[in-house]
């Protein structure tokens, strides 16, 4: 069974601004429901006891409570669960990553195979028509498949025009009738990147995309768009870990129902004796803490690896759980230091 059954917002009934929340986790016996209760005393009104439902005061609040509900049932979490996007797509927690493939084709196949159900791909990393192969190749259901890319802002442009031309030629080379998401890769052209994300609407509209999101964007670029009138994007990807935790994008990220898809999730190998002693102490790799930790954040991890044991040592992060302690030590590495191109500061 997946996580989406258990999440509270497909069950939620939508009354004007206001949401019906479920809490059959409130007979849990866990401890850290008290704590929970105590949290919505802000969010939300409690209604009854017998329906055991409350009434979230903002929509907006949806998002905080479902990261709390996660992390309150991560033990829960497998491969094929999902969360659900703020346009009520389903998105996979852990996808995997495209980038740098030189076999490509062979690594999604392998990874498909494991059970991974979400593909990072980007125009950037040209390499579409070895994802789309390996999707074909793999033998699952298109529709099983999450298929992510990206326009390539840097030899492309920004523009309505080119970001228009792009997706088209996307699902070209994907060999797609649609992709599942499509991002703007990087807010780096200002006068034109509010262009690129209405040109992104209208190909969702025309059903060539289905869900639209940007990528290493700040919350100034955010708020661009929410300025402009625009529906705010489902997915945020940024580089974050536990050397880079971008405190204020997530924070924004969760009042304003964005999942952040997290790239560079185990710093491309990186570690540090505070990692590794939490990875000892649960008998498991340090990239499987850095998977899990950025798990129970509310994140969606986007590990890449080409190498076979690691495409699948990387799922097996649905076994263990990190306690508030573990959690904590972890946190305390905060360094501001990215290991990719971070352009979130750019104007
Ligand atoms: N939106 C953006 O601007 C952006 C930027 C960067 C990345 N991304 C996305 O995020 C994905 C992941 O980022 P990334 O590839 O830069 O970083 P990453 O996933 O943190 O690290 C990948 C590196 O770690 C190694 N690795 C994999 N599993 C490991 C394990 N269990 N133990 C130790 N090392 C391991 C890989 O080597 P092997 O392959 O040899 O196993 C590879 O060198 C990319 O593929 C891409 O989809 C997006």
């Amino acid at each position: 069974m997946g996580l989406e059954l258990m999440l509270p917002q497909p069950r939620a009934s939508f009354r004007l601004d206001s949401v019906q929340l479920p809490l059959m986790f409130l007979l849990s016996s866990d401890t850290r429901v008290l704590g929970l209760i105590k949290f919505f005393d802000g969010l939300c009104e409690y209604k009854s006891q017998r329906d055991r439902t409350f009434v979230c005061k903002h929509t907006s609040h949806l998002n905080l409570l479902t990261s709390l509900y996660l992390s309150l049932n991560m033990s829960r979490l497998t491969l094929q669960s999902t969360i659900t996007l703020s346009d009520g797509k389903k998105l996979p927690v852990l996808g995997f990553g495209a980038l740098n493939q030189a076999e490509t084709k062979d690594a999604i196949i392998e990874a498909l195979k494991i059970g991974y159900r979400q593909i990072d791909g980007a125009q950037m990393y040209e390499n579409e028509d070895k994802c789309g192969e390996a999707i074909r190749e793999s033998g699952i259901p298109r529709e099983n498949i999450f298929a992510t890319s990206k326009i390539a802002s840097s030899h492309r442009g920004h523009g309505y025009e080119n970001v228009t031309k792009g997706v088209d030629e996307s699902l070209e080379k994907w060999g797609l009738k649609y992709l599942d998401l499509f991002l703007i890769h990087d807010p780096l052209n200002k006068e034109k990147r509010l262009e690129s994300y209405k040109a992104l609407l209208d190909a969702q509209t025309a059903g060539k995309i289905k869900s639209v999101g940007v990528s290493n964007y700040g919350v100034k670029h955010l708020e661009e768009i929410k300025k402009a009138g625009y529906p705010l994007p489902v997915v945020n990807q940024i580089e974050l870990h536990p050397f880079l935790q971008q405190h204020e994008i997530a924070a924004y990220c969760k009042v304003n129902n964005i999942i952040i898809q997290a790239y560079c999730p185990i710093i491309r190998g990186a570690s540090h004796p505070k990692i590794d002693a939490v990875a000892t102490k649960h008998k498991k790799e340090p990239a499987q803490v850095l998977i899990r930790w950025s798990l129970q954040k509310g994140y969606v991890p986007l590990p890449k690896s080409g190498t076979s044991s690691r495409i699948l040592s990387n799922t097996n992060v649905f076994d263990f759980e990190l306690s508030d302690e573990d959690i904590a030590s972890i946190d305390e590495l905060e360094q501001n230091k990215p290991c990719s191109w971070n352009p979130v500061n750019v104007d």
